[in-house]
This record gives C-alpha cells, sequence and structure tokens, in this order.
C-alpha cells in the first residue's frame, strides 16, 4: 500500500509551478506515495488555479490524490510535509517605477511574505516537515521564515540545484562526459553572484574535475561566471526568469531529500549553519548535503577547501551577513 504526502505549493499560478506541479504528480518525484497537493495564491489571481485544477484533473496523473487551492497560507499549511515556497516577484521586471537587476533588489519586496508563511509553517506544518525555499533572494527568505517558524525540528532550505545542474552542464561539455557522470557537485554561499560553484571538490569517474580541465584561468573566467551570471543571461535572453529549469532543480531537490544519497555523492542546497566550514551561524548557507538512509539530511564535514575556493566562499558568506543585517527587522 503506498503512504501519503501533503504538498504546498505557493506562487502557484506562476511561470515555475506551471512546469512544477504537474510533475509532483506523476510518481517519479514522490516515488509510489499519493499525492495531496494544495495550491496557493494572492487574492488577486487566486481563481487562476481553478483552470490548473481542471488541467490536473484532465492529466490523469498516477499519485494525484485530493488537490485543492487557497488564498489563506494558514489554511494549506495544516499538517502539511513538504512546502515549495515559490510565490514572490522575480527580478527583470520594473517594479513600483524601478528595474529590478539584482536578486538582493528583491530583499525588501519579497521579505515580508516570509514572516508570515513561516510562522503558519512554524504552527501548523508538521514537525518534521521540509521547506524548499525558490523564491528570491533564496537564501536570505529562508532565513526570514525559518527564524518566523520558531521550531527547529523543520528542514529549512533554499534552493541552490539549480546551480549545481548549471554547473553540471558546463562542466560536461568541457571534460566531454554525461551529465550524470559529474558527481559531488559543491555549491557554497548564496545563490547570487557570489555562489561558489566548487569545480575542485567535483568529480567525474573518481577524478577531480579541476585536475581534468587544469586550467585555472578557465576556471576563474569562464566557468565561475557562466555559472553565477547564469540566471541574469537566462532573464537576457528570454526576457523572463528562468522557469521550467527552475521546476527542475527544485523536482531534483525533492528526490534528493526522499532518497538516501549515493555513495561518493552529495546534493545541493543552502540550510541553517551551525558554523560548519567557519560559516556564522544561523545564515541558510549553500553546503555540500546528504540523505541519511532514516530520512534526515545532513551537512557533509570532511571536504577540503584550497585557499583559492576559501577566499572565493568567503566573499558569499560576507554578502549573507550583510543580507542579514539588511533584514534584521525582519528576525
Ligand atoms: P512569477 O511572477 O511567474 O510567479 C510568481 C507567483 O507568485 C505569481 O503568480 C504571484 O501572484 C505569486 N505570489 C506572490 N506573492 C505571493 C504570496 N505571498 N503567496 C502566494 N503566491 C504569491 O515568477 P516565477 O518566474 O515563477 O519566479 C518566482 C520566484 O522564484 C522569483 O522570486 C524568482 O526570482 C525565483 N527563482 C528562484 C530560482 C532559484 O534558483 N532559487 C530560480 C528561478 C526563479
Ligand atoms: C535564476 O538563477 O535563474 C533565478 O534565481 C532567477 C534570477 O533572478 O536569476
Amino acid at each position: 500500500m503506498s503512504s501519503r504526502v501533503k504538498v504546498v505549493v505557493t506562487g502557484a499560478a506562476g511561470q515555475i509551478t506551471y512546469s512544477l506541479i504537474p510533475r509532483l504528480l506523476d510518481g517519479k518525484t514522490f516515488g509510489n506515495k499519493i499525492v495531496d497537493l494544495v495550491m496557493v495564491e494572492i487574492p488577486q489571481v487566486v481563481s487562476k488555479l481553478e483552470g490548473v485544477l481542471m488541467e490536473l484533473e484532465d492529466s490523469s496523473f498516477p499519485n494525484m490524490g485530493s488537490v485543492e487551492y487557497t488564498d489563506n497560507f494558514a489554511d494549506a499549511a495544516k499538517d502539511a510535509d513538504w512546502f515549495l515556497l515559490v510565490g514572490s516577484i522575480p527580478r527583470g521586471i520594473v517594479y513600483e517605477g524601478k528595474k529590478i537587476e539584482e536578486r538582493s533588489d528583491l530583499l525588501r519586496i519579497n521579505g515580508g511574505i516570509f514572516v508570515n508563511q513561516g510562522e503558519a509553517i512554524g504552527k501548523y506544518g508538521k514537525k518534521d516537515a521540509k521547506i524548499l525555499v525558490v523564491g528570491n533572494p533564496a537564501n536570505t527568505n529562508a532565513l526570514i521564515g525559518q527564524n518566523a517558524s520558531g521550531v527547529n525540528s523543520q528542514l529549512w532550505m533554499a534552493m541552490t540545484m539549480l546551480d549545481c545542474n548549471r554547473a553540471k552542464s558546463v562542466i560536461s561539455k568541457k571534460v566531454q562526459c554525461s551529465i550524470e557522470e559529474v558527481k559531488k557537485m559543491i555549491i557554497w554561499g548564496n545563490h547570487s553572484p557570489t555562489m561558489y560553484p566548487d569545480i575542485e571538490n567535483a568529480i567525474v569517474n573518481n577524478s577531480s574535475v579541476g585536475s581534468l580541465v587544469n586550467d585555472m584561468e578557465w576556471v576563474d573566467k569562464t566557468f565561475l561566471p557562466t555559472v553565477q551570471q547564469r540566471g541574469k543571461a537566462v532573464i537576457d535572453a528570454r526576457g523572463a526568469s528562468s522557469a521550467t529549469s527552475a521546476a527542475k532543480a527544485a523536482l531534483d531537490t525533492i528526490i534528493a531529500c526522499e532518497n538516501p544519497t549515493g555513495d561518493g555523492d552529495c546534493f545541493s542546497a543552502a540550510v541553517a549553519s551551525d558554523g560548519a566550514y567557519g560559516v556564522p551561524e544561523g545564515l541558510i548557507c549553500g553546503y555540500p548535503l546528504m540523505t541519511m538512509e532514516d530520512g534526515s539530511v545532513e551537512i557533509i564535514r570532511d571536504i577540503s577547501l584550497s585557499n583559492f575556493a576559501k577566499e572565493k566562499f568567503d566573499i558569499s558568506i560576507a554578502e549573507l551577513e550583510s543580507e542579514r543585517e539588511a533584514v534584521k527587522d525582519l528576525l
């Protein structure tokens, strides 16, 4: 007999969720579990979710359980196992007469959303709920939400899997391997242009990708900026921020949390620091993670960082600290 999982998705009438929601129900992301879904939107557009619901009904998904929609997040949160917090404003748009250029420009616009949602998750979500923040600036939004929840047993994550998938794609072209062969692709720090995609610790067939590439000039001048700036490149080309790749990354994060991590691998997401790798406690920082047999998610603590890597990682940590300072009234 299959078990059930209750999943809450915010921003359910947006771009990312149009790709994401159907694939929660297809029997792959949650295995054979039946998925009870609650879609959440703001009052102005919540009625559009009637159309999304119709499409889901018309798709004959094998693992679809109950599907509801609402503009009341606290109602949605009751006994939920998973929260996918996508609902927020993307960059690349004009907001109050000003073009939003950097994800951090969204701090004051989106940050407040996560106070109320965090409180409701702490109060009504399952005690072992997992929360994936996709809305930008994802790390600091997750910090705000986790702080508001007042609960330590829930797992708050900010999404860096998209950066990980981007890095794997660049590496697979460079060293001529398949994407599946690239393992241990760690994204350290913030989901922002300061993130550090760690090519030295990434491996292909048990060899360090850094050694295989053996070209630090290419790493510094091509690899890092390509991955760090890929979100902007997509916005410039598409006129809208990444959506289908962001949805895929959210699904990959869920799959990584729902299944024990394979030997010699890890997955990427940002979680609260407990001081690991010298990161100030509480910051939501990109780390190498693994899911244990009992379903808990742990930081992998024995990765060595070169001086080059430490220098880059420190820049991202400093940025996370300055973002925390900028939202201290919300904490
Ligand atoms: P979108 O504008 O298409 O959709 C966002 C939706 O969120 C809208 O329908 C809006 O009504 C809804 N919303 C806003 N406030 C809400 C609230 N309080 N509760 C519920 N719903 C709410 O935007 P999108 O392209 O889907 O992007 C969503 C967010 O994801 C943006 O912040 C974007 O920057 C971010 N993003 C993050 C990553 C990542 O890797 N972490 C990748 C891509 C996009
Ligand atoms: C991305 O990395 O594609 C998203 O964070 C969207 C953005 O603003 O870059």
